[in-house]
C-alpha cells in the first residue's frame, strides 16, 4: 500500500468514525537519532549519537528495554477483537566472543514499558523465575534466541519463537530465511550482522507470521506462523518495543531501524540507509554508490587510489633502531618467496592473532611457520617490534623457536619453527584428528609446566604469556608440548589509544580478577594453565555452550564432582577408561587448584612443576567456610607458595 492511498484510507476512516485515531498508529524509525524522546529506555539501553539503539552491551547478566513511549491502542473496544498489526526492524547480535553468544533479544508487547522484577539471562529481560509459566499480566513476544536453554525446552541454539506469558515458546523454528525461489537458507543470528524481521499478525485469519532476511526485500515466504487469536491475549493498549539480556556468555544487541503499523502492513527497510555497526565501514553504501552512479570516474578514481596506496604500503621501511636489532630480519620478499606467495594452499590456520603459514626458510629446507598480521596502529607495532629482539632471545625447549621477522607498513610478520603435528586443540574437541594415549597427555601437560615456568622465573625477566590455551600449545615431531604466542599478546593490548588497554585472552582461560584489573600477572597465567589442565584430562573446552547446564563450565562441573566424590566421572570418554587414576586425580585436583577464584591462592609455576614431578605432595582441598570477601578471603587463604596441609577452594562462581 502505498502511503498516499494508506493516508487516504485513513481520512476516510476518520471521517466515519471519529475514535479511529488512536487505532492508526503508524512508526518508520530509521536509526533512533531524532526520536529519541518517542523512546522509553531503562536498563543497559541506549541510544547513541549515530542514532543505533543498543539494548545491552558486553557486560555480563543485564538487560535492556526499549519500547515506544506511548502505549498503543491494540483492541478495538466495541468488540474486544485484536487489530491486526505489523512490525519490520533491523536487528544485530555482536557476540563477545565469536561462537559463543549471549542469549538473544524478543519484539515485546507488555503492559508495562519497564517490566518491573524481569531477570536478564534466560528470561530476556521478560519475566522472572516466580512468574514465569503463571504469569498475571499479558506479555507477547517473538524471540530471536541465541542461546539453548534447556528449562524451557529451547531447541537449538539460534531459534525465533512465539511466547506468550511464558519463556517456553508456543511454537519455535530455526533461524532460517527463504530466497525468492522458495529456497530456504539457514541464518545465524549471532553472525553479528544485520538481519531483517517482519512480524505480521492478521486479525480475520487469526494468524501470526514471522519473516528473516539478511537483505531488504521481504521475503514471500514466513519462516514461522502460527494461528492464534490474540484478542484474549493482548490488553486494550500495550507497549510495544523490544527487551534483551546477556548472561555469563555477552552479546550486544542492536536494532537499527524499526517500523510498526496498527491495521496496515508496516514497511521494510533498505539495509544500507540505516546507522552502521560499530567497526563496520558501510562498504555496503559504497558498493550501493558504485552500482548506482557507475560512473567511469569513481572506478578510475579507486583505482589510482588503490594503486597508490600499493605503491607506498610496499615500501620495505627500515627504521633506526631496526638496524640494531640483528640477523633475525627477513625481507618481506625473501619471506613472500618462503611461503610460495603466502598461498592458500600453505595456510597452516588461524592462530592466535593472524593467518599461519608454512614455508621453507630461504637457501635451506627447514620448514617455517610464518605468522602474518596486521595491526591497526603502526605506534603499537613499532613499540612491539622493539620486543621481538628479546622475545626471540627466548629459548626452552618447551617454547615454539622465533627464528626471525619482518616487517612492512602495518604488517608483522613472525618466523617460527614448523610444528609438524599442529596445536592440541585438534587433539581434543569436537572431531579430534587422533585420540591422545593418557602417557602423552601427561607428559604434554609437564611440558607446558615447564615452558611456563621458564617464562616466569627463569628467564633473565618475567615473561607473561597471556594467553595459554590448547591452541596455543603446539606439538612438534615427538609430540613434545611447545608454547607458542609468548609474548604477543602484548601488541594486541597496545590498542591505537594508548589510555585504553584492551584485555587479550580467551574467555574460559581468562581468570576472574582481570575483567576487573585488566592486569595481566602470572596468577592470571596460571588460571588458565588450570583451565589447560582441565580440559586436557576432560577432552572438552573451558566452557562448553552445547554441554547439559551444569556442565557449562567446565571448572565448576569438575568441582561438583570432586565433591561428591565422582571426580573420575569427568575424565575424556574417549580414553576408554584407559588412563592412571592417581595421575589423573593428581591433573584434576591441579586443575582447580589453579582455578581458585582467589588471585593469591593459586599455586605458583614452580611449585606445580614440583607437584606434577611428584616431589611433593598436593594439599588438600577444602570448599571455602565462607563466600569469597575480597582481601579478607585473601588473607586466610594459603598463599599458594606455602606448604600447607590443606587449601580453601573458591569456585568461580561464588
Ligand atoms: C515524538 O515526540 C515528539 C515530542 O517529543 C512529538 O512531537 C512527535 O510527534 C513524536 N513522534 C512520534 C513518531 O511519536
Ligand atoms: C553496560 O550496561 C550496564 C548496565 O546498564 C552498565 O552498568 C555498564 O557500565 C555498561 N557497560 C558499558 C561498557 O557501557
Ligand atoms: C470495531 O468493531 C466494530 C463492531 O464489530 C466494527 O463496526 C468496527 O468497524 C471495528 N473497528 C475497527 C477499526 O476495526
Ligand atoms: C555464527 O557466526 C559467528 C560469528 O561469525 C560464528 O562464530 C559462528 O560459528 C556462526 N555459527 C554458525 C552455526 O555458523
Ligand atoms: C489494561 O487496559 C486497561 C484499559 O486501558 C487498563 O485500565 C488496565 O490497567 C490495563 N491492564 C494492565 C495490566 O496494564
Ligand atoms: C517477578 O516479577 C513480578 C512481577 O513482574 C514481581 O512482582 C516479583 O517481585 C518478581 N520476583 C522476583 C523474585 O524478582
Ligand atoms: C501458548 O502458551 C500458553 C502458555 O503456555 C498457553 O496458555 C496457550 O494456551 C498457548 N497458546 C496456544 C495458541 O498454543
Amino acid at each position: 500500500m502505498s502511503r498516499k492511498l494508506k493516508l487516504y484510507l485513513f481520512l476516510l476512516l476518520l471521517a466515519n468514525q471519529n475514535h479511529v485515531l488512536a487505532q492508526h498508529d503508524d512508526l518508520f524509525f530509521q536509526g533512533f537519532d531524532r526520536v529519541r524522546n518517542n523512546m522509553s529506555l531503562n536498563g543497559a539501553a541506549k541510544i547513541k549519537k549515530n542514532g543505533l539503539l543498543s539494548l545491552t552491551n558486553d557486560s555480563h547478566s543485564i538487560l535492556g528495554h526499549a519500547f515506544y513511549s506511548r502505549p498503543i491502542k491494540f483492541k478495538n473496544s466495541s468488540n474486544g477483537k485484536a487489530f491486526s498489526f505489523s512490525s519490520a526492524f533491523v536487528f544485530a547480535v555482536v557476540p563477545k566472543y565469536p561462537n559463543l553468544g549471549g542469549h538473544g533479544l524478543a519484539f515485546t508487547l507488555s503492559t508495562s514499558s519497564e517490566l518491573p522484577g524481569a531477570f536478564p539471562r534466560q528470561y530476556l529481560g521478560l519475566l522472572n523465575k516466580t512468574v514465569d509459566g503463571s504469569f498475571p499480566g499479558h506479555i507477547f513476544a517473538v524471540e530471536f534466541d541465541t542461546h539453548r536453554d534447556y528449562d524451557f525446552f529451547d531447541i537449538n541454539d539460534n531459534h525465533v519463537g512465539v511466547n506468550i506469558n511464558s519463556m517456553v515458546s508456543n511454537k519455535s523454528v530455526p533461524a532460517a530465511y527463504f530466497l525468492p525461489d522458495s529456497e530456504k537458507k539457514e541464518l545465524n543470528l549471532t553472525s553479528g550482522k544485520p538481519i531483517q524481521a517482519w512480524v505480521d499478525y492478521d486479525s480475520f485469519k487469526n494468524q501470526l507470521e514471522v519473516r528473516l532476511s539478511p537483505f531488504s526485500t521481504k521475503p514471500i515466504h514466513p519462516i514461522l506462523s502460527i494461528d492464534i487469536d490474540l484478542s484474549n491475549i493482548l490488553n486494550d493498549s500495550m507497549y510495544v518495543g523490544f527487551s534483551s539480556s546477556t548472561g555469563l556468555l555477552t552479546s550486544t544487541h542492536y536494532v537499527l531501524g524499526w517500523s510498526f503499523s496498527v491495521n496496515g502492513e508496516a514497511k521494510s527497510f533498505s539495509i544500507s540507509s540505516l546507522p552502521s555497526l560499530p567497526g563496520t565501514k558501510n562498504l555496503l553504501v559504497l558498493v550501493v554508490c558504485v552500482s548506482v552512479a557507475s560512473t567511469f570516474v569513481i572506478i578510475l578514481g579507486i583505482a589510482t587510489s588503490l594503486y597508490l596506496f600499493r605503491k607506498i604500503k610496499d615500501g620495505d621501511m627500515i627504521e633506526g633502531w631496526e638496524l640494531q636489532v640483528g640477523p633475525n630480519r627477513f625481507s618481506y620478499q625473501e619471506l613472500r618467496k618462503a611461503t610460495g606467495g603466502f598461498r592458500e594452499k600453505e595456510l597452516l590456520g588461524f592462530g592466535g592473532f593472524g593467518k599461519v603459514y608454512r614455508g621453507t626458510l630461504p637457501n635451506s629446507d627447514t620448514p617455517i611457520a610464518v605468522k602474518r598480521f596486521c595491526h591497526e596502529s603502526r605506534q603499537g607495532l613499532r613499540e612491539f617490534s622493539t620486543e621481538i629482539t628479546s622475545i626471540g632471545r627466548l629459548r626452552h625447549k618447551n617454547l615454539v623457536r622465533l627464528l626471525g621477522w619482518s616487517r612492512r607498513g602495518g604488517e608483522l610478520l613472525l618466523v617460527y619453527d614448523y610444528m609438524p603435528n599442529g596445536s592440541l586443540d585438534k587433539y581434543l574437541f569436537e572431531k579430534p584428528k587422533a585420540i591422545l594415549k593418557w602417557e602423552q597427555r601427561f607428559k604434554i601437560v609437564k611440558d607446558v609446566a615447564s615452558g611456563l615456568l621458564y617464562l616466569h622465573e627463569e628467564w633473565e625477566q618475567t615473561v607473561i604469556h597471556r594467553d595459554i590455551k590448547a591452541a596455543n600449545v603446539l606439538l612438534d615431531s615427538e609430540l613434545n608440548g611447545r608454547l607458542g604466542d609468548f609474548g604477543l599478546a602484548k601488541l594486541y593490548e597496545r590498542g591505537s589509544n594508548p589510555i585504553t588497554t584492551k584485555v587479550v585472552g580467551t574467555l574460559g582461560y581468562m581468570a576472574p580478577e582481570l575483567t576487573k584489573t585488566g592486569k595481566p600477572t602470572t596468577s592470571s597465567d596460571v588460571f588458565a594453565f588450570g583451565a589447560l589442565l582441565l580440559e586436557v584430562v576432560c577432552g572438552r573446552r573451558p566452557i562448553e555452550p552445547k554441554a547439559l547446564p551444569e556442565e557449562l563450565i567446565l571448572v565448576d562441573w569438575v568441582w561438583d564432582k570432586w565433591k561428591s566424590g565422582a571426580i573420575l566421572d569427568v575424565v575424556d570418554p574417549r580414553l576408554k577408561g584407559e588412563f592412571d587414576e592417581i595421575e589423573a586425580v593428581l591433573l584434576l585436583k591441579l586443575g582447580l587448584m589453579c582455578s581458585n577464584y582467589v588471585p593469591k591462592a593459586r599455586p605458583l609455576m614452580r611449585k606445580i612443576v614440583r607437584y606434577l614431578e611428584g616431589e611433593v605432595a598436593l594439599p588438600e582441598l577444602i570448599a571455602a567456610p565462607d563466600v569469597y570477601d575480597g582481601e579478607n578471603a585473601a588473607a586466610k587463604t594459603d598463599s599458594g607458595d606455602e606448604l600447607k596441609d590443606h587449601m580453601y577452594f573458591y569456585p568461580l562462581s561464588s
